[in-house]
């Protein structure tokens, strides 16, 4: 039966991956919205396809989020890999401390014996103020490693949850419905077109970065937010996802 069930799996992973358009699907049995060991069993795949991917002196990106936190618990120690650098991939100081890009990004280079460099800057920055900040010594030497990142993990969410969780005004909520808001990733908003419509007010990764980054992995599951992983899919194609069986079947049944 486990020899059929992986079959199975991965059966339904290549049919995900054909109609993603994707570089990579991986699954892991069952349905995180049932079960958090799943979420774990996620975190625990993506160590072993970030630690199959790196190589000395690489820098990763990660980003903030539950899913990102749980990555960051299942990593296995890598002692092999010699000078890596840790960056988050965007500030983000509106979310609990434990979620916080920052905390996932220095528990990460704890397990990979890597330096690390965080950026302390808060979500819905006034614009006027954001131009200075990025002018900022210090922020501008971590901005500057994202922009040399080789790896960027990280997860996608359904855009007014993520609006909700970063406390952002009645007014830009509204925007974002009237847009027909689908997904978040990276700090960008997404409509159900994979258009990006909107993006967080604070500094980080710039969307069309991802384009030169080698290895893209992003990890996130739920039914509910399927829509959002198959809107963003539209948006950029050269990518790994990592998800669950569940997930993966209610992706397969959207038009
Ligand atoms: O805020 C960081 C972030 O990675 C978002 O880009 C993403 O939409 C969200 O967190 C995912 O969060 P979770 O894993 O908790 O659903």
């Amino acid at each position: 039966e486990l020899i059929y069930n992986m079959k199975g799996l991965k059966d339904l992973g290549n049919q995900l991956k054909e109609k993603m358009g994707i570089r990579e699907v991986s699954l892991v049995e069952g349905d995180s919205d049932d079960d958090d060991i799943i979420v774990k069993d996620m975190g625990k795949k993506a160590s072993l396809i970030i630690n199959s991917l790196l190589e000395d002196d690489m820098k990763i990106g990660i980003m903030g989020g539950t899913t990102m936190a749980c990555v960051a618990d299942e990593m296995e120690y890598n002692r092999k890999v010699r000078n890596i650098m840790v960056v988050p991939g965007r500030g983000g100081l509106g979310e609990k401390l434990e979620i916080q890009s920052n905390t996932i990004a220095a528990k990460l280079a704890q397990k990979l014996n890597a330096e690390y460099k965080l950026l302390h800057v808060p979500d819905n920055i006034q614009p006027e103020l954001l131009e200075a900040l990025r002018e900022n010594p210090q922020i501008k030497s971590v901005l500057d490693e994202i922009k040399k990142i080789d790896m960027i993990v990280f997860g996608v969410g359904t855009a007014m949850e993520m609006a909700e969780r970063r406390g952002m005004s009645e007014l830009k909520k509204d925007e974002l419905k009237l847009k027909n808001a689908s997904a978040e990733a990276l700090g960008y908003y997404f409509d159900s077109n994979g258009i990006p419509i909107m993006h967080t007010d604070s500094v980080g990764i710039d969307l069309k970065d991802i384009n030169s980054i080698k290895h893209v992995i992003c990890i996130a599951s739920g039914k509910n937010k399927a829509e959002a992983i198959y809107a963003f899919s539209k948006y950029y194609k050269d990518y790994i996802l990592v998800t669950d069986e569940e997930t993966a079947k209610e992706i397969l049944k959207l038009n």
